[in-house]
């Protein structure tokens, strides 16, 4: 590997720094290139990709089909706004609603867009459906959620650095402990007035919180009886990243309202969906939500080639598989280095939790390590590095990787 660190690598993260806003901390690395599990930086040094950017590349980067429908469709249509029907906005509602058994999809294009829009899905139901009176409308989420950044979304967040010093919030929100059934009970069948249950079916950016067996089913029972939409947030958990193509799909539950995001591209453009059946999704009538971007050509035309590869790769299986092996060979040097506490997680969404408190910088170092010898990963919450590969990774590359993260650490 080359020099990580030469005049021409500062000088692209100097001039970020001088033009651009402060709101992210990157790993020292300039990436400029991307096939597969790999990543090159402008030095031409290769890494593996440990993160596939919050799990948006789940089907690798540049993934050949899919740049391929994107160029085919960029050249014939890309943009009509919702004004007029386009050509293929049609035919992917009909995919996306067959593939996941909904009725209706609202496309819109970032993560947290799909979250406004189920939040607004939630309250209109509330009031049409339910018969909440209007105005009265709350929503529940988990403690250490995280659903993106807009007011409202931030708003129900229980973490500091989301939302200090951007109030006041949106009211109608309910904040429960995760992973807390009693929690959920208690609340929804005394409130008349919860419209619905928002809610991750592993805590992703918390540092892979996996709830325990039988929560999802039970939230999903509970919400049935209380009459409230059950909303699950599968931005990340999605589209095959935990071993099954949802994560909820591991306890068999239906929700009312599933948002998707990220992979639902294949990381090639902004694409997100919302679906639901008709009962709800007919609650917005025209003029009510929209989206200058939402539905377009070129977003329909990548997503679904996105999501066929997914099924044609066997990409679930094989996040399966692999997670498998991932959890088992680091719980290993779990057992063996103090430095680690626990490894966790369901498929390629993994994250091993370093025995330092949420300030220190030891998993930051270790990331550094790691990238030097030709990894990517990033902590979360200080202490927590996360572990989400491109589920295009083979077992022989997988191998590789956790001998590098071995290595790595025991150098601690
Ligand atoms: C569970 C979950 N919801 C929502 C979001 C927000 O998505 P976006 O960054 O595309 O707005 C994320 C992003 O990390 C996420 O992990």
């Amino acid at each position: 590997m080359k020099a990580i660190f030469t005049e021409k690598t500062q000088s692209f993260i100097d001039q970020e720094d001088q033009y651009g806003a402060h709101n992210y901390h990157p790993l020292p690395v300039v990436l400029d290139k991307g096939e597969g599990v790999y990543v090159w930086d402008v030095e031409d040094n290769k890494y593996y990709d440990f993160l596939s950017a919050y799990s948006a590349v789940n089907q690798g980067h540049c993934h050949p089909r899919i740049i391929n429908a994107l160029s085919q469709q960029a050249s014939k249509l890309t943009l009509t706004s919702r004004a007029f029907y386009n050509s293929n906005l049609g035919s992917f509602e009909k995919y996306i609603t067959e593939l996941f058994g909904f009725d209706k999809a609202l496309l819109m294009n970032s993560g947290v867009e799909a979250v406004e829009t189920a939040l607004k899905l939630s309250r209109k139901w509330a009031y049409e459906k339910k018969g909440i009176p209007e105005g009265k409308a709350k929503i529940v989420f988990a403690s250490d959620n995280f659903h993106g950044r807009t007011l409202s979304v931030i708003s129900a967040s229980t973490d500091p650095m989301s939302r200090k010093g951007f109030g006041p919030y949106m009211p109608g929100f309910q904040v429960i402990p995760y992973n807390d059934i009693k929690a959920l009970e208690d609340l929804i069948l005394e409130d008349p007035f919860i419209a619905a249950f928002v809610v991750e079916p592993i805590q992703g950016e918390a540092g892979v919180m996996v709830p325990d067996e039988g929560y999802l089913s039970t939230a999903r029972e509970l919400c049935k009886k209380a009459n409230i939409l059950f909303v699950a947030d599968e931005i990340q958990t999605g589209i095959a990243r935990t071993g099954k193509m949802l994560c909820i799909d591991h306890e068999e539950i239906k929700p009312d309202i599933l948002i998707l995001g990220k992979a639902l591209s294949g990381g090639v453009l902004p694409v997100s969906a919302v679906l639901a059946d008709d009962e709800v999704m007919l609650c917005i009538k025209p003029g009510e939500h929209g989206s200058t971007f939402g539905g377009n050509p070129l977003a329909c035309a990548v997503a679904q080639e996105a999501l066929q590869v997914v099924i044609d790769e066997k990409l679930a299986e094989n996040a399966e598989k692999l997670g498998q092996l991932f959890r088992a060979e680091l719980q290993k040097t779990v057992d063996e280095l103090p430095l680690v506490t626990l490894v966790r997680g369901k498929g390629l969404l993994n994250a091993i939790v370093i025995n330092t408190d949420e300030n220190s910088d030891v998993a930051w170092n270790i990331c550094v390590k790691l990238r030097d010898r030709g990894l990517l990963a990033k902590p979360t919450h200080g202490n927590k590095i996360r572990f989400a590969p491109p589920l295009v990774m083979t077992e022989e590359q997988l191998l590789e990787c956790i001998q590098i993260i071995n290595e790595t650490l025991r150098s601690f």
